[in-house]
């Protein structure tokens, strides 16, 4: 079902979890876990709030998310606490047995709206025209589970910002150029970071369906074909920020996304996913001082919990991801009360066919990472 199609389904939460007290909310969470055990998994992204993060069963990065829906074949109930693609990536991972609930149906990813399957499939008409057989589509785990299908059925894969690199050399291997959907900017990083230049890439404008020629470079020479589709989070980091911390916090290191400009990663010190970002601040010199690039849940988390480095956001406003933000308190204890009472509200399920060559899709990039 795509994410127009979900939002039929919203409903208002009640207006009764307004009145509980936080400590209520908590309480009743943790009464709830404790009566479904082990019947009931909660895995939660790097970038949820600290009010729902507290329940999550287990944490993680887009790939270590996967790998856990993939790997649990017991729970019942999966409550996931991400956004829609996180949620229907399980569904596909998981067995028929097992209903994985999305605690807020308004919680979708923007740039995985940026590439719909019309317009994959228009530009792939085009696409193949131009340059024959020789494209391999790859697409971010950042897109719908129609846009995975279309990879697993044209012999391509996912990647995640963890294994974007293994997963296009991969794909070299297999074909002479690359459809990378929808992210740009993760896209164009890992290229470049594999040795192949700008002038080698271009860029697919699916709104007005045409190729982006910047460098005006021959079409036999084109080896990357860029999805125009960006994060708007992380969209927001830019080089003046740095060039600003630069000059007046020179001991600073930077550390940044992937979804991040070519521009902002060039200049930063260092640039991983969510998984990479903890890893580094928890390998970070006591005193060290760092501007991370990323959503603002998981900058201020570390700021919390590791108060023995300085960490600021690399935007001094914060960048939150809204719809990240749309699983709250209030939604994951509706849900859970939901399901105590036997009623499945908000399911993730992804239909046989799609589901069949999206798993191809993943199947290609969990056998490889
Ligand atoms: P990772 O957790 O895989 O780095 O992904 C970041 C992200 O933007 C998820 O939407
Ligand atoms: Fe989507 Fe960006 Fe939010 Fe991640 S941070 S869910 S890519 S909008």
């Amino acid at each position: 079902m795509s994410i127009l199609e979900e939002l039929k389904r919203v409903e208002r939460l009640p207006k009764e979890y307004l009145k509980m007290t936080m400590s209520e909310k908590e309480q009743r969470i943790k009464e709830i876990k404790q009566k479904f055990g082990d019947k009931l998994l909660i895995p939660g992204h790097h970038y949820q709030r600290d009010e729902v993060i507290q329940f999550a069963d287990v944490t993680g990065d887009s790939l270590q998310l996967a790998q856990v829906a993939q790997q649990n074949q017991s729970a019942e109930f999966i409550v996931f606490c991400g956004v829609h693609f996180m949620a229907e990536t399980a569904d596909m991972l998981t067995n028929h047995k097992q209903k994985v609930i999305l605690p807020d149906l308004r919680a979708g990813c923007s740039m995985a709206d940026m590439a719909t399957i019309t317009q994959t499939e228009k530009a792939w008409e085009k696409l193949i025209n131009l340059f024959d057989e020789t494209i391999l589509p790859i697409t971010y785990v950042n897109s719908t589970a129609a846009i995975k299908a279309f990879c697993g059925e044209h012999g391509g894969a996912t990647v995640t910002s963890s294994n974007a690199k293994k997963m296009v050399e991969w794909a070299f291997t297999q074909k002479q150029r690359l459809l990378f959907l929808p992210d740009q900017h993760l896209g164009r990083n890992t290229a470049y970071d594999l040795g192949i230049s700008l002038h080698e890439m271009v860029v697919w404008d699916p709104l007005e369906e045409v190729i982006v020629n910047e460098y005006q470079t021959p079409l036999q020479d084109v080896k990357v074909i860029l999805w125009k589709g960006h994060c708007s989070v992380h969209e927001k980091f830019t080089v003046g920020q740095i060039e600003d911390l630069r000059k007046h916090r020179p001991e600073m290191n930077i550390l940044v996304h992937p979804e991040c400009t070519y521009e902002v990663v060039q200049k930063a010190d260092l640039n991983g996913s969510t998984h990479f970002i903890i890893e580094t601040i928890k390998k970070a010199p006591k005193g060290s001082a760092w501007a991370i690039g990323t959503e603002m849940n998981l900058v201020s988390r570390l700021a919390k919990t590791f108060k023995e480095v300085e960490i600021i956001s690399l935007n001094a406003t914060m960048c939150a991801c809204l719809t990240m933000n749309r699983i709250d308190i209030d939604h994951l204890l509706w849900t859970l009360e939901d399901l105590e009472k036997g009623n499945l509200r908000n399911v993730i399920t992804v239909d046989e066919r799609t589901t069949a060559f999206a798993n191809l899709a993943l199947e290609r990039m969990l056998k490889q990472s």
